[in-house]
């Protein structure tokens, strides 16, 4: 049967751990190259994208295969075309569909839909893409995942939502320091403290980012405003001035510490470029590392 990666919560604890090892092998040269000869696919884009793009679509070139850029005027889901419909036409084409959407109802759609691999690269709930890239560059990092805290200071966005998914399974305790009113999803956070008391590591919200980041191993940044929802940002820039990632701010947690970012980037908004750039950032790490998990995620899912 074919299996798609919609949300981390598609992958068991052992399939994510076969991931890292598979995704280590690629960025060794050892697995990869090859390794998808003449396989197709197709790529949905609704939203903007540098590293998504580029990395799905260099990491299909290196496999072998091929990627289609489709952008928001091409298909136009759901307008020119209903999502089963898109579906069943790319199913007759190519091997494997990647998709960033607004609606996370759409991917798990053509998830339903198609009779190849759907992959999520984005919805307004999840990024599970982005969750594992930042796993395997923990474990560079760190060796050993269990027992790590990892602190995630913003809104309780896409990225956030697939970090408090991934945590537990991979043995690292989740907390999330945002506004009131800024919370994680319910039923996402329900799932993640059901998963944390599953796997024995802890799932905390704070409105206190100073508290919150005395214990982490890692702190998490992510832009206040996410894409389409532009329009609430000059709002979002006031009510997160506190949560800014800075200096101060990071004192305040362990030496060692690090930092990371899924990107883009708001230099002097949700962290300073002074910490982005600093020593104890491994944000340009995390992105390079999409590179290594999607293909990984390609060569299980199409291979
Ligand atoms: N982190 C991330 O998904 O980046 P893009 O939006 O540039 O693809
Ligand atoms: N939360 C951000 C992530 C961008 C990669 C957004 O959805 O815009």
């Amino acid at each position: 049967m074919k299996k798609d990666l919609v949300s981390i919560s598609d992958l068991s604890a052992q399939e994510i751990a076969d991931l890292f090892e598979l995704a280590f092998e690629m960025k060794s040269g050892k697995q990869g190259g090859g390794a998808l000869p003449n396989k197709t696919l197709a790529m949905i884009f609704e939203k903007p994208s540098l590293r998504t793009r580029v990395t799905f679509e260099a990491g299909m070139t290196q496999m072998g295969g091929h990627a289609i850029y489709l952008g928001p005027k091409d298909i136009q889901l759901g307008t020119r075309e209903s999502v089963p419909d898109a579906a069943r036409n790319l199913s007759r084409w190519v091997d494997g569909i990647m998709a960033r959407t607004f609606s996370h109802q759409s991917v798990m759609e053509l998830a339903q839909y198609a009779t190849v691999p759907v992959i999520n690269a984005l919805t307004d709930r999840v990024h599970p893409c982005q969750a594992l890239a930042f796993g395997l560059t923990m474990l560079e990092h760190r060796s050993n995942l269990k027992g790590l805290r990892v602190v995630f200071v913003g809104d309780g966005n896409n990225v956030a939502h697939s970090l408090m998914l991934m945590a537990p399974k991979v043995g690292m305790d989740f907390v999330l320091a945002c506004p009131k009113g800024y919370e994680s999803d319910e039923q996402i956070s329900a799932e993640a403290r059901r998963l944390a008391s599953e796997y024995g590591t802890a799932f905390e919200i704070t409105h206190d980012p100073r508290q919150a980041v005395r214990l982490a191993d890692v702190i998490y940044a992510d832009v206040w405003a996410s894409m389409g929802q532009e329009e609430e940002r000059a709002i979002r820039a006031e009510v997160f001035q506190p949560y800014q990632i800075n200096r101060e701010l990071l004192e305040e947690a362990k030496g060692g510490c690090f930092v990371t970012h899924c990107l883009p980037a708001h230099r002097g908004e949700e962290i300073t470029g002074e910490v982005l750039d600093g020593p104890q950032s491994i944000a340009f790490d995390e992105a390079e590392n999409r590179l290594h998990i999607q293909k990984a995620i390609l060569l299980r899912l199409m291979g």
